[in-house]
């Protein structure tokens, strides 16, 4: 290379290092996540909150103790912003702790019967803390456990939550590392995605457990939200709310959604089904075959905020809140009255490790568990 070129080469390298060095400043300004500290466990650990915003507005609070959302804003009608997810007032009301708002669950979102399953052979016994079975993870599941948070650079402004958990924890078998990465994008949209490695045979069914009320937290009840689910089939349980292992129709039952239905129109119906529940508390079997699709629509008619579900998931647990009962006081003094939110968990159907029809929660050494949940907000 002659001297001429090298140098040319070198002066437009510079140039570009410069170029660089000034968009750095306002590419940082772009993606700069919020972050504050939320107080400590007794045993002094610090907890973050990261605020996530969008150019429309929207606001998401996520805080490192089991990657909880603790608020998450979405505008109605007129533009007007609410926050439409139930939460506690400050760190120490999440130690009590409440009904899982806005947590991440694992390592088994929902139920497995009888508090054990088997793989390979060997029958793992876990913690029974619903009656005789396991519910959502045992009792110190992942909603329970301090992440590691990682902001993201660049693009829509994002959180990525590391958490290990150790071969043994619960009684689940393999060192499990999992990330969840919250993303909220330009479309008005809370997008979760979940990943994970083990290195044994192992289960996973990962979800989240906000619970909504778009009229806005602590707006009274949910039973005028009008819900679709993308669906003609669900998950019947017995008393314990473990699945039976049919797949029933939904047609001619309360438990047809296929067409927008208010969720107080049945839910009162005389079924065995939704006296097992209290309500809605059941796995419904989507529609959707493989990759990303719709999984549900709710409509609030007083401030017409809209939220669809999308997912990768083959199931939603779809829950009405019906344990519920004016009993928790929280955010901004909100009293929380019986369905006064609604769950969307995207997840496997409840006991798949002990079902073997059902799609399988296995995951091996050397495969990638990867789902993907988003909620997105929109109003009419
Ligand atoms: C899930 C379960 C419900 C209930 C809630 C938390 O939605 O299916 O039965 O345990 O979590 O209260």
């Amino acid at each position: 290379m002659s001297y001429i070129r090298f140098a040319s080469v070198a002066a437009l390298l510079g140039a570009l290092t410069l170029a660089c060095l000034a968009q750095a400043p306002a590419q940082k300004g772009k993606s700069d996540v919020k972050r504050q500290d939320f107080g400590k466990l007794p045993d002094g650990t610090p907890i973050e909150l990261y605020t996530l915003s969008n150019a429309k507005g929207m606001q998401a609070g996520i805080m490192t103790y089991g990657g909880v959302v603790v608020s998450l804003t979405a505008p109605d009608r007129t533009g007007k912003f609410a926050d439409v997810v139930l939460g506690m007032a400050g760190l120490s009301g999440y130690l009590t702790p409440p009904p899982y708002f806005g947590a991440l669950i694992g390592r088994y979102g929902n139920r497995i019967g009888h508090a054990q399953f088997s793989l390979d052979g060997k029958v793992f016994h876990l913690p029974a803390n619903d009656g005789a079975n396991t519910l959502h993870g045992g009792l110190k599941g992942f909603d329970k456990r301090v992440w590691k948070a990682t902001p993201g650079t660049g693009g829509d402004q994002s959180l990525e939550l590391t958490y290990t958990s150790q071969d043994g924890e619960e009684g689940f078998p393999g060192n499990l590392s999992v990330k969840v990465l919250y993303t909220l994008s330009a479309k008005n949209e809370l997008r979760i995605d979940y990943t994970a490695t083990t290195d044994k045979n192992t289960v996973v069914n990962l979800t989240n457990h906000s619970y909504f009320n778009l009229a806005g937290q602590g707006e009274g009840d949910i039973l005028g939200h009008e819900v679709m689910i993308a669906a003609d089939r669900f998950t019947p349980v017995d008393s314990g709310l473990i699945p039976t292992g049919e797949l029933r129709s939904v047609k001619g039952t309360p438990f047809d959604f296929s067409k927008s239905t208010a969720i107080g129109a049945r839910i009162g119906q005389n079924d065995e089904q939704l006296k097992f529940g209290k309500g809605y508390d059941h796995n419904w079997v989507l529609n959707k075959k493989g990759g990303m699709a719709k999984a549900a629509e709710v409509h609030e008619p007083k401030t017409g905020r809209v939220m669809e579900v999308w997912t990768t998931e083959p199931g939603l647990q779809f829950y009405t809140g019906n344990f519920l009962d004016g009993t928790l006081t929280g955010k901004g003094g909100k009293v929380y009255p019986l369905r006064g939110a609604f769950c969307m968990e995207t997840q496997h159907y409840p006991d798949s490790p002990n079902r073997p029809t059902f799609p399988t929660t296995e995951l091996k050494p050397g495969a990638t568990y990867h789902t993907t949940t988003a909620y997105r907000f929109s109003a009419r």
